[in-house]
């Protein structure tokens, strides 16, 4: 079931709504959020289909004690602390916005044609995850190389057509494939086995890299990521841990790091565009924006490019700040539900008579971003609320605000995405003006994620100076 038919329901009859045989969604914090996401209640089958190669990941686990172990291995490079101390993350991004990032919109600026963002975009994300998995290479560029990244989305577009069968009847559709009927197309097949094939490749050439040190001058930074993993599996108890899965180490590597590159690529991606469509909408508000960028010491321009502000300036600007909260409000790139399922003995959710184990309960950032109470005129873009709140009211805000979910499933990208999102947003409106060419694509379909139905927004990027 969609966001919005489920927001509808919650609307008509309350915090808690029955939404079929099985399956409760909430929409409150008490006996709500706060019980089903920190305490046992553990995934559903539905997180299966977020394997590759057979493979468990941290998302797909859907064990708490294995997840956990899991996710330790890997939560201090994507940490806050992380990205605002290390050199690498800090080099990467100086790399992203100066060579490659800004030249190419200038490219397009000079050309005075409109840039189509929402590819562009994703070319971004991509860039920047990539580069924190396996240092910022000179052979791979999605930003630059347009043929690079239009094969990789067609692999990622064909590989999330078809989910439904994946997510609800996962043990079927592989049943039936076994004995030749294709619920799933095999061209769907075919995609995903290129985009798991290219990614197994990447790790086995970062191995070989690592391993005999004749390759460094490939990568401008360290492979952080891949690096950490690799070193958290060598200790013995992981191993163990990683043996369970039946699968080599390369395998649990590459499943674990194809699932970073996917989540870190299009919820960012999107992000952006609902961001920069918002302010294209809002000269004013870009010119207050670049004000507040220019503070910057120093500021995020082509003849500063050598060095970056540092990491904890660019977080701390209010103004940025509250515009990049209120794009992940407004425009929850995951906005639907987040399922668990009940544990054992029954539980009660929002005032409700026990449930029995395994009910599929979930809450969704669409509903409890759309509180009234919380958040006024909650369908309206509005930045400034983030600003003009006093200290009870902010706290409030964020008790509410679900973009990366909560508890110990929350998003391990959450620093990270914030990173990037403004610096990305920063580099930008320091340097350009953006205006609207053709922004039909942007209507909001009622899915699971909040990617715009036409995949399209044109913006015409005008230089400041
Ligand atoms: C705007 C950007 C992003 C948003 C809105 C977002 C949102 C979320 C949400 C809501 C979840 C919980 C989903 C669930 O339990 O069903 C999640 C989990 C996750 N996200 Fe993100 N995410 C973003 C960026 C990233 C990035 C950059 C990465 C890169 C590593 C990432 C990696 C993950 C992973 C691995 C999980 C699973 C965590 C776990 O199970 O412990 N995400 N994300």
């Amino acid at each position: 079931m969609e966001p919005e038919t489920i927001h509808s329901a919650h609307v008509k009859h309350g915090p808690i709504v029955r939404l079929g045989p099985n399956e409760v969604s909430v929409n409150c914090l008490d006996g709500g959020v706060r019980t089903i996401y920190t305490g046992e209640f553990e995934k559903p089958f539905f997180y299966d289909q977020f394997q590759n190669y057979g493979v468990l990941n941290m998302f797909s686990i859907k064990a708490n004690k294995p997840h956990a172990a899991r996710k330790r291995m890997m939560a201090n490079v994507y940490s806050k602390t992380f990205m605002q101390s290390s050199e690498e993350v800090r080099e990467m991004t100086r790399l992203i916005l100066f060579e490659r990032m800004l030249p190419a919109i200038n490219l397009h600026a000079a050309s005075g044609s409109s840039l189509e963002v929402f590819e562009f975009n994703y070319a971004v994300t991509m860039e920047f995850i990539n580069s924190h998995l396996f240092g910022v290479s000179n052979d791979i560029d999605f930003i630059q190389h347009v043929e690079m990244r239009k094969r990789f989305l067609d692999w990622y577009y064909k590989r999330s057509e078809h989910d439904f069968w994946n997510q609800e009847l996962p043990s079927l559709t592989r049943i039936l494939r076994k004995i030749g009927i294709h619920l799933i197309p095999k061209s769907v097949h075919a995609a995903n086995d290129k985009f798991e094939g290219w990614m197994l490749q990447l790790c086995r050439d970062i191995r070989e890299s690592l391993e005999t040190t004749s390759d460094t001058a490939k990568a401008r930074t360290q492979p952080v990521v891949y690096n950490q993993l690799a070193d958290a599996l060598k200790g013995s108890t992981t191993k163990t841990e990683a043996s369970t899965y039946s699968s080599s180490e390369e395998l649990l590597i590459a499943s674990e790091l194809l699932d970073h590159v996917i989540a870190g690529m299009d919820t960012s991606g999107y992000t952006l565009a609902f961001l920069f469509w918002e302010l294209s909408r809002q000269p004013d508000l870009q010119t207050l924006l670049r004000e507040e960028l220019l503070t910057l010491s120093p500021p995020l321009t082509p003849d500063h490019k050598s060095t970056l502000p540092s990491a904890r300036s660019v977080d701390t600007l209010p103004l940025l700040h509250a515009v990049v909260m209120e794009t992940l409000r407004r425009h929850a790139a995951i906005s639907g539900p987040q399922p668990r399922l009940t544990p054992s003995p029954p539980t009660s959710l929002a005032g409700s008579p026990p449930l029995p184990a395994g009910v599929r309960v979930s809450a969704q950032a669409y509903s409890l971003h759309r509180n009234e109470t919380v958040f006024p005129e909650a369908e309206t873009w509005f930045p400034h609320r983030w600003l003009d709140a006093d200290q009870g009211k902010k706290d409030e805000m964020g008790r509410w605000f679900w973009a990366f979910g909560s508890g110990s499933r929350m998003c391990v990208g959450s620093n990270f995405a914030m990173h990037e999102l403004k610096h990305v947003t920063a580099a930008i409106y320091t340097n350009f003006t953006t205006s609207i060419v053709d922004d039909s694509g942007m209507d909001r379909g009622d899915a699971n994620r909040a990617v715009p139905t036409g995949d399209e927004l044109a913006l015409k990027f005008s230089p400041v100076r």
